[in-house]
């Protein structure tokens, strides 16, 4: 579903920067005025200011949006300059962000449809605001999320307060061990939607195991991206409808679409 949603560049304040565990920070930002609203799987373009190397805006997806406190939350995985400069700013610096940007995921139309969230490392950042609005619909999200170690799950406390959390580590120190695809949750329980956002081969066995199962798959890709609004064309994805530019027809992809 694209939304024309009025795009905003602000210089928004950082309230708090956390840092979960070695690689990953929870930034979160606020602005003198309300900020706009946004949809979950919509993404920001980060103008990184303090990295002399960093000269395009990095995306990032909103983590979650706490209307009360008037906060954006931004997940981070430092991996690289940019995002590694992004994990050194300090309470009450700006972060120039461009946003909202992108589609968002389908939302339940009815309050007893059963939506899986499907989220693997850093990926799972979309699925805790995806799981507020479920939550506002008087649905019951459900989520599986995957990581290598119990210490590389991320916000599970706030994944909790909000719905049914499975968990799979891939060397079984929390929850099942292997990949998501492997919970037997998968087999034992009935789904209406699984939402998937997180390592491409993830998103590949999640989309084949919905497709075989029959249930409505949405996966959020995370292809490299200059421009955020459609103008580059670097971060095209090849569809069954032809080339199509991730940052504006998606992120988020119906996988039937997709040539996976
Ligand atoms: C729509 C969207 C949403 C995203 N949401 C988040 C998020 O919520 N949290 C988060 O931490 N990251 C997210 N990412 C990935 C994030 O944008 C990249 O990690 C970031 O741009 C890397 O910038 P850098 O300057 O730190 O690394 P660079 O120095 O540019 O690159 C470091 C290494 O990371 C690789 N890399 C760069 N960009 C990507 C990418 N998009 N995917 C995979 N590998 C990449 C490079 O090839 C290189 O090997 C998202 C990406 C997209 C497209
Ligand atoms: S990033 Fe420029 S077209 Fe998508």
């Amino acid at each position: 579903m694209i939304h024309q949603m009025k795009k905003f560049i602000k210089d928004l304040t950082v309230s708090s920067l956390e840092h979960l565990n070695d690689k990953h920070v929870l930034i979160k930002l606020t602005d003198s005025s309300p900020l706009p609203p946004m949809l979950p799987g919509q993404f920001v373009e980060v103008r990184v200011d303090k990295s002399s190397f960093t000269f395009l805006r990095r995306p990032i997806s909103i983590n979650y949006v706490d209307t009360e406190r008037n906060e954006l939350w931004l997940l981070v995985a430092a991996i690289g300059e940019g995002t590694h400069a992004m994990a050194c700013l300090n309470t009450g610096d700006k972060l120039n962000c461009m946003f909202p940007l992108g589609n968002g995921f389908s939302m339940p139309t009815a309050s007893d449809q059963r939506f899986l969230l499907v989220g693997g490392g850093v990926g799972v950042a979309p699925l805790l605001y995806f799981g507020k609005y479920i939550r506002k619909m008087k649905s019951e999200p459900i989520f599986l999320l995957g990581a290598r170690t119990g210490k590389d799950l991320l916000e599970m406390d706030a994944f909790r307060e909000l719905g049914t959390v499975h968990v799979t580590t891939e060397d079984g120190s929390v929850g099942e061990k292997g990949f998501v695809t492997d919970h037997p949750v998968l087999q034992r329980e009935h789904f209406d939607q699984i939402s998937t956002c997180g390592p491409k081969p993830m998103m590949v066995a999640v989309a084949k195991f919905a497709r075989k199962a029959g249930i409505r798959c949405e996966a959020s890709l995370e292809n490299m991206m200059a421009c955020g609004v459609g103008a580059c064309l670097c971060c095209v994805e090849k569809t069954t409808v032809g080339n199509l530019c991730v940052c504006k027809e998606g992120p988020v992809f119906d996988v039937n679409r997709l040539l996976w």
